[in-house]
């Protein structure tokens, strides 16, 4: 059953001079859901990567979205992120904001943040420094950076050092950082720009099993500041995070539910938990 978005006028921001009319006010989460993706399909060649795809993410939600290769984990994201234009459906963040009829860095300016699987953290700057330059969106203002910041800016730093786990490492050079330790300094710096949901696609392949759990303590932390949506194939780590899981089969939501019910649904057992 579809969850009713109240507003009739979707907000269409084409141009520069209309993002600038986004308002916090505008990402209206009254109803519960920041983020509504209804019968979202995606085709390459065919071949349906998204089928119909249903799903709604409430507001400071943390989810997890497990479900075997090829599901479309990734493909929901590109949509989300406005890298891939379904062929039909709808995808909205909150209640008036269509996500289809923005771009990507408009997205991005929107509220939404995206961690890809391999970090890019500028290897050359400090920890310090690449939080720094996170917070600037605009580029036009690189050239005044390390200039003097504000007290508010400054606690905008440290509050994210601590939350990541880097405040001692704050003037190392990234690239000295161990794979774990960049990874978490990539998430700082997306959340240097505050957004209210970010996305994260398989965040601890190829960390150590204290990594890991170093990991799924920073998600956790930002449950109910941020929505969080977490596509992950380690299961121990699913399990250490979960709250509810989606799984996706075959471009849709094969069940949904308490990680508990999910592991224990002989559907899911048999495509994925089983192999
Ligand atoms: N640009 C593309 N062109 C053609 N096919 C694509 C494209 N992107 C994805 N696909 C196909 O769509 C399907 C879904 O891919 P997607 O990457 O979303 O899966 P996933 O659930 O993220 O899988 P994994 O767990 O392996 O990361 C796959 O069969 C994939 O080969
Ligand atoms: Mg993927």
């Amino acid at each position: 059953m579809n969850r009713v978005r109240e507003t009739g006028t979707p907000k269409v921001l084409g141009d520069d001079a209309a993002l600038d009319t986004i308002e916090d006010t505008d990402l209206d989460t009254s109803h519960g859901p920041i983020l509504y993706l209804e019968d979202v399909t995606v085709s390459f060649d065919g071949f349906k990567a998204l089928n119909g795809l249903t799903l709604y993410i409430d507001d400071g939600e943390l989810r997890c979205i497990i479900g075997p290769n090829g599901a479309g984990k990734t493909t929901m994201m590109d949509v989300i992120t406005g890298k891939t234009r379904p062929d039909k459906g709808t995808v909205y963040f909150g209640q008036i904001i269509d996500l289809l009829q923005l771009d990507e860095p408009d997205i991005a300016q929107a509220g939404i943040g995206r961690k890809f699987q391999k970090p890019s953290v500028f290897e050359q700057q400090t920890v310090y420094e690449n939080l720094e330059l996170a917070m600037h969106t605009d580029k036009r203002v690189w050239p005044t950076l390390f200039a003097k910041l504000s007290g508010e800016q400054r606690d905008g730093i440290a509050e994210v050092l601590q939350l990541t786990g880097l405040t001692e490492q704050r003037n190392q050079r990234a690239g000295a950082l161990s794979h774990g330790e960049k990874q978490w300094l990539e998430i700082g710096m997306l959340l240097m720009q505050k957004p209210k949901l970010l996305l994260v696609d398989e965040p601890v392949a190829g960390m150590t099993r204290q990594e890991i759990e170093r990991t799924a303590e920073l998600l956790l932390a930002l449950e109910g500041k941020h929505s969080v949506v977490v596509v992950e194939h380690d299961m121990e780590f699913v399990r250490s995070i979960a709250r509810k899981v989606t799984v996706l089969h075959e471009g849709a939501v094969l069940t949904e539910g308490h990680m508990k019910e999910v592991q224990r649904n002989p559907k899911v057992i048999e495509i994925y938990l089983g192999a």
